[in-house]
């Protein structure tokens, strides 16, 4: 009876109801079954068990009722038995209830009874453990700490019981085990348990597979997987792939050029293995801006120029750093060598110039110390000098790359003030670069050259009777020197001349060579003279030379004729006497007259400009010679009187008369007994005679016998020339003054009077040749009329006219010395 009281409040309502309307049996049976039993499968013999006989079952009606309204049973009319109509399954009918007791009611009519019966549906394991979910994710982050617990999801059921979940096992793995907690219900719940750290690197997954199992016989079980993602954890640094990168690299490399890329790995994924590129922290910023990194691709490019001489190698490190958190880094490090090219010029660089440099500087003098560079290296950076092989100067190579200018050969001013030396510097390189530098040498005078007379001789004519303190001639004397050196005074160097001080004659303006005279010259006292100039420059040591003037004093007609002969005494007249017997051309006298003047102003005429009988004299115009023009009458008056005017033939003619008396007598004889009447006159004068014709004797013996020498010299030195000349030019007339000696006679008669003629240097104007030639014979010697034509100015001859008793001789000395 223990059943009503487990009748749910619902099923006592339909009791009630029941009651109400039949009588309730208080009978109660139960039969057990398990689960699952097939269609028709036999309950139980109900009728017998309610104690009605199989007769009376159809008849009675028996029939089950059930409460649930689900007829899973039926009975068996003709046996009586309690069949299953219907599949149970117990899982539906009780769930998870341990004890499933399905209430029917038996019922039979005639009369109406009411029966209750129980069958109890036991389990049977016909359900395995079941998980909801088959596929699991499980993430798991690789640095989990081991011991670490991960709840999975437990399996369910249906059954009951012994038949229910039992236990779990995992698939066979490396890292978790799993543990099996017991909750208070008892129910269990699995856990995976991390035994072994897990590496992403290593396996990214795990693949577990847990299995439920129940404790029915034969045992089911449920597996579910269970996917274990394990999450990357930035547990790895990035790894460049070369620990070092070595690099070389021109110098001149364009911007922008790839010089390398830098590679590095990491295993980590995701933003754990992005890596990005940066210098090291100390790299220096002078490399910063010389390279750069890409920060993602690791490109190292170049981004300004490279030059190997501001840095022959560079070295620094690239950091590999994840995006990870925290970031991991990694390092290697890169090595950039450069490599010269010959980019830079040589450099020449003057250490030092010792300009100007003395002319007189021996050669090998160091003019300066120059020095030779080139930043480049090894043969890039040899440079060579070289010079410019006309000058005279020479690099001289000292320690290295230093060299010395010095002078190569010896210096002049004069020829070349300035120099300008290019100096080359040319390096080994491919291509050769070259520089140059171009110094500029002064050439420093030195007192090396003495004046220089624009003339060794110069001469100079001057008019007699000039006024004193006139210019006489100008000397100039040059100094190719500069400066002090080239300053230039000039002097007088005082000589004598006839016994007097050539400085009394003239001074000189010592600033610009002018010569006055302090003088008027007298042609007749002096014609020449000659005197030396010095130029002396102002040098510490002067230098001097000297020059030669020589001074022609040009006569002037400044003397009128004078007359010697007759001679007139203080006035008086001279008297002449002459037979009347004398014929026509009888010469009655000679007038003689000098002129101390020379050449056209010593040419005298003479003229007869008073007679007291015109008619009986005439003179001769050139010789004043005085003839009877016809014979002498009876009636002619024994006293006669002539006025001879004697004239010069100067520019401004010069005159002189002389008056000559003469007495015609009867008894006086011809001239020639006149002459033999004169012999104490003559005897007077026999022993100058005498003297004058030995020493030009001698004098022509000389002059025979130099040109005997001469001949023979001549005769030697040009045998292929067709004339012998010895030209004599005008130096030579002074250095070798020849002296011209010409005697004229009186050819008219016996000698009345000598003139002896001395050559002088006024002719050195005219080159007069000694030639041998039959018209010459002796051409220093010569004889000329005396009414010669000779341009006497040319000739230059000296006149000295002597009056027939008084002789005087007079030898000019004029030669240079
Ligand atoms: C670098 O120099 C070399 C040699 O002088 C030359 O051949 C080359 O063209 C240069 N490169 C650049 C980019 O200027
Ligand atoms: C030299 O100087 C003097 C005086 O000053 C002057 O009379 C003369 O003409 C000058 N001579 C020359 C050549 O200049
Ligand atoms: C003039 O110079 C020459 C050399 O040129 C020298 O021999 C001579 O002695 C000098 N004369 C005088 C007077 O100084």
């Amino acid at each position: 009876m223990e059943a009503v009281i487990t009748i749910g409040r619902r099923k006592r309502i339909v009791l009630l109801y029941l009651l109400f309307l039949w009588h309730i049996t208080e009978a109660q049976i139960r039969y057990t079954i398990p689960e699952e039993l097939k269609e028709g499968s036999v309950v139980g013999n109900i009728a017998k068990d309610l104690g009605v006989g199989v007769s009376e079952i159809s008849h009675r009606k028996l029939r089950i009722a059930s409460e649930s309204g689900k007829e899973y049973f039926s009975v068996d009319l003709g046996k009586g038995e309690l069949l299953v109509n219907e599949r149970i399954d117990r899982e539906v009918l009780c769930a998870q209830s341990v004890s499933c007791i399905l209430p029917l009611e038996a019922i039979i009519e005639n009369p109406l009874q009411l029966y209750r019966v129980e069958i109890q549906v036991l389990d049977i394991n016909d359900n395995a453990p079941n998980f909801q979910n088959h596929k699991n994710i499980l993430n798991v982050a690789e640095s989990t700490a081991l011991g670490a617990r991960f709840r999975l999801e437990s399996a369910q059921d249906s059954d009951v019981g012994s038949n229910s979940l039992r236990t779990y096992t995992l698939s066979k793995n490396d890292n978790f085990i799993l543990d099996i907690k017991t909750g208070k219900d008892g129910s269990r719940v699995p856990e995976l348990v991390l035994e072994k750290s897990l590496d992403r690197e290593k396996q990214s997954q795990h693949h577990l597979v847990l299995t439920a199992i129940d404790g029915g016989n034969p045992a089911r079980s449920g597996t579910a997987e269970i996917d274990v993602n394990v999450l990357d954890n930035n547990d790895n640094a990035p790894v460049c792939e070369k620990a070092s990168y070595d690099i070389q690299l021109e110098e001149n490399t364009t911007r922008g050029l790839v010089v390398v890329t830098i590679r590095a790995v990491d295993p980590d994924e995701g933003a754990n293995s992005e890596v990005r590129y940066s210098f090291g922290p100390h790299t220096p910023e002078i490399l910063q801006s010389l390279f750069s990194i890409d920060a993602t691709t690791g490109e190292i490019k170049v981004t300004d120029e490279i030059d190997y001489e501001a840095g022959t190698s560079f070295e620094f490190d690239i950091v590999a750093t994840d995006t990870g958190a925290p970031p991991m880094q990694g390092i290697c490090s890169v090595h950039i060598d450069i490599l010269d090219i010959n980019d830079n010029k040589p450099e020449i660089i003057l250490k030092s110039l010792s300009s100007p440099v003395r002319e007189d500087a021996p050669v090998g003098t160091v003019v300066a110390l120059i020095s030779a560079k080139d930043i480049d290296t090894g043969d890039n950076g040899k440079v060579h000098l070289t010079l410019q092989s006309d000058l005279p100067f020479a690099l001289k190579p000292s320690i290295s790359n230093h060299y010395a200018l010095v002078t190569d050969k010896a210096l002049d001013r004069e020829q070349h003030a300035v120099y300008t030396i290019q100096i080359v510097a040319v390096d080994s390189g491919s291509p050769r670069l070259t520089s140059e530098k171009e110094i500029t040498v002064d050439i420093l005078d030195v007192n090396d050259n003495p004046p220089r007379f624009a003339q060794q001789l110069y001469t100079v004519y001057v008019k007699e009777n000039r006024v004193p303190g006139s210019i006489l001639c100008s000397v100039s004397a040059s100094d190719p020197d500069t400066g002090d050196n080239a300053k230039i005074s000039y002097s007088i160097l005082e000589s004598r001349h006839q016994g007097v001080s050539i400085s009394s004659y003239i001074y000189i303006n010592s600033d610009n060579g002018s010569v006055f005279s302090m003088h008027s010259f007298d042609y007749e006292k002096m014609k020449t003279f000659r005197f030396h100039v010095e130029a002396k420059d102002h040098g510490s040591s002067s230098l001097s030379s000297n020059a030669t003037v020589h001074v022609f004093i040009l006569d002037q007609n400044d003397n009128a004729p004078a007359v010697i002969y007759p001679s007139a005494v203080m006035g008086s007249v001279s008297h002449q006497r002459m037979p009347r017997s004398a014929k026509a051309g009888h010469l009655v006298t000679k007038v003689t007259a000098v002129d101390a003047d020379s050449g056209h102003n010593a040419w005298m005429f003479y003229r007869l400009v008073e007679a007291t009988d015109m008619s009986l004299f005439s003179i001769n115009l050139h010789t004043g010679e005085v003839r009877t023009k016809r014979a002498v009458y009876e009636h002619d008056d024994s006293s006669q009187r002539l006025v001879v005017e004697i004239k010069d033939n100067g520019e401004t003619a010069q005159s002189s008369t002389v008056t000559v008396d003469i007495l015609l007598e009867d008894g006086i004889q011809e001239p020639v007994s006149d002459i033999r009447q004169k012999n104490s006159d003559i005897t007077k004068g026999s022993k100058i005679t005498f003297y004058l014709i030995i020493s030009l004797a001698s004098v022509s013996v000389l002059s025979v016998l130099t040109f005997v020498i001469l001949l023979v010299k001549c005769a030697r030195n040009s045998r292929g020339r067709t004339s012998c000349c010895v030209r004599r030019s005008d130096s030579d007339d002074y250095k070798n003054p020849n002296r011209n000696l010409q005697i004229q006679l009186n050819t008219d008669g016996p000698i009345k009077y000598v003139e002896v003629l001395g050559g002088d240097m006024l002719s050195q104007s005219q080159s007069f040749g000694s030639c041998l030639s039959p018209l010459s014979e002796f051409s220093d010697f010569t004889l000329v009329k005396p009414s010669s034509t000779i341009d006497f100015k040319e000739l230059n001859v000296l006149d000295a006219s002597l009056p027939d008793s008084a002789w005087t001789f007079e030898s000019q000395q004029v030669s240079a010395q």
